[in-house]
């Protein structure tokens, strides 16, 4: 067993497969009148979440406490972290306190990576600047397995910011190695630039509407990302890129189904409607991200864990 989980591209089939099964077992505990299981008694979880979350920060809460983990979190805003301390030190200063697993968001790309090198603890990478957020891709992962009958050769168009959003990288990723089929679609300005530059990008939304995909997957604009101007107006990218209500309507002729990781940002990547549309699977990747998070913190063994 592997001590992080750091990205999609360390994960062989197997490992990925193993991941996948135990999500869905996981998920079943959900229906049952006592959620908890015991697998993780005994063990601390510190969350540190240095940018903005509502639903990751929370899944993974949430999570632990269904696997009987002792949950702590870093208040991030009021701790050294902000003055200036640096982030080997503040990984000393938790070293000291014995944490088993440590969840951590960072805005600058690789920090998960220079952390787990620093710490005998787990480190799972909850989103780090633009460049991963594995585990967001797991429960995307999941989600489209348990709604498609078959996923292998199945459509799938990745719409919006691409290049700022490190959902993107990782979902597509995962889709791939599940043999799924994976295009972008978005302004050229927004379009990835280096590793992911293989992939198929359309510019058009009639075009890529034409490749028939059987899913559509929204990300928001990472405008805090943004340091320049990628595109006039937010209307405007709606008109051109985001569903409006006449495309939700051939959406929903065409049976197509609609993920999105959120936040949403309602009116630029999506209409009203769209949230309420069948085939909207958002609140099903919420609920299925408990059950890949608990997958993935019960998979992960520090070698001085049996100490
Ligand atoms: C994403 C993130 O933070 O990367 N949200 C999430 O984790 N569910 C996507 C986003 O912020 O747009």
């Amino acid at each position: 067993m592997p001590k992080d989980f750091l990205s999609i591209s360390q994960l062989s089939e197997v490992e990925l497969d193993y991941l996948l099964n135990n999500t869905e077992k996981f998920k079943e505990l959900f229906s049952r009148s006592v959620k908890k299981v015991p697998l993780l008694r005994g063990k601390n979880v510190l969350t540190l979440f240095a940018e903005p979350s509502t639903r990751t920060a929370s899944s993974f809460e949430i999570a632990a406490k269904r696997l009987s983990a002792d949950v702590s979190n870093f208040d991030v805003s009021n701790s050294s972290f902000s003055k200036g301390e640096s982030v080997k030190d503040t990984i000393e200063t938790l070293e000291a306190m014995r944490i088993d697993y440590l969840v951590i968001r960072h805005k600058a790309s690789g920090m998960a990576k220079i952390i787990s090198e620093l710490t005998k603890a787990c480190v799972i990478n909850a989103g780090d600047g633009a460049h991963a957020h594995p585990t967001q891709a797991l429960l995307d992962g999941f989600t489209l397995k348990s709604n498609l009958k078959t996923v292998a050769s199945k459509k799938v168009l990745i719409c919006g910011d691409v290049l700022h959003g490190r959902v993107a990288k990782s979902t597509a990723r995962i889709f791939m190695k599940m043999g799924v089929e994976v295009a972008f679609l978005g302004p050229g300005s927004l379009m990835p630039k280096h590793d992911l530059g293989s992939i198929k990008c359309f510019n058009c939304y009639e075009d890529a509407w034409k490749w028939k995909p059987d899913v559509m997957y929204y990300l928001r604009v990472q405008s805090e990302r943004q340091d320049n101007q990628f595109f006039p107006h937010s209307s405007e990218y709606h008109k051109l890129f985001g569903i409006t209500q006449d495309r939700l309507k051939a959406l929903e002729d065409s049976g197509t189904f609609l993920m999105h990781p959120g936040p949403v940002n309602r009116g630029v990547e999506l209409c009203d409607d769209a949230l309420e549309y069948e085939k909207c699977l958002i609140n099903e990747q919420v609920e299925n991200g408990i059950a890949a998070r608990m997958a993935v913190l019960s998979w992960l063994t520090s070698p001085s864990s049996s100490l």
